[in-house]
């Protein structure tokens, strides 16, 4: 008993006494002071007093491949799908299109899904004879891109085989609403 109450006053007294500015005592000194800033530090050197820097113009993450495609024309002359219509794949498109799609879309791409009698201008159907039309590529771009009040699923999509994956889904629910 005793011996855990000094345990723990020594605890404290080595862990939560001092400021900032009075630093605390380190047993372990490991890089626990440095120069460099935290995320969220104050530098005053930075644009608004900020340490966090944005990356210089052009540089993209490791992995990431820029899309520059601007117009659905474009995007349906120039790209091809390549994702083959596997069982697999049409999984991988089932599990995109429940997860990021359904919620206005509806199950059967008619655009009644659960939010849609909540939204002020209705979720369009994705079934229709206009949108079989479109080649994968114009699909493929408005999900990448988005349009008017749908915003782009890039960043929750972000690799492009499950993007095509769920235009090959999407395709799937064409052919069952015939
Ligand atoms: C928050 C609701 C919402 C979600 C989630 C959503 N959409 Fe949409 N979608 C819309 C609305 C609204 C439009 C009409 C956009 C406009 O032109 O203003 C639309 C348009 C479309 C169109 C074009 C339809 C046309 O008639 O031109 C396609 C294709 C489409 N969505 C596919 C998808 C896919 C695939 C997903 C999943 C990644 C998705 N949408 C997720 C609301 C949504």
């Amino acid at each position: 008993m005793f011996r855990s109450i000094l345990c723990s006053l020594i605890l404290v007294a080595v862990t939560a006494c001092g400021s900032k500015r009075d630093p605390q005592i380190e047993l372990i000194q490991d890089m626990m002071d440095q120069p460099s800033y935290k995320t969220q530090d104050f530098d005053e050197s930075g644009k608004g007093g900020r340490s966090m820097r944005l990356p210089p113009d052009g540089s993209v993450p490791i992995g990431h491949k820029p899309y520059t495609i601007k117009d659905s024309q474009t995007a349906e002359s120039v790209l091809k799908n390549p994702v083959q219509v596997s069982a697999e794949s049409l999984i991988r498109g089932q599990k995109m299109y429940y997860t990021y799609c359904f919620v206005c879309h509806g199950s059967t791409g008619r655009g009644d899904g659960p939010v849609a009698e909540k939204t002020m201008a209705k979720p369009p159907s994705l079934v229709n004879a206009r949108i079989k039309g479109w080649k994968d590529g114009g699909i493929y771009h408005l999900i990448t891109s988005g349009r008017g009040l749908m915003g782009s699923f890039a960043s929750q999509i972000p690799d492009e085989k499950d993007r095509w994956a769920l235009v090959n889904f999407v395709r799937r629910l064409q052919e069952n609403a015939e």
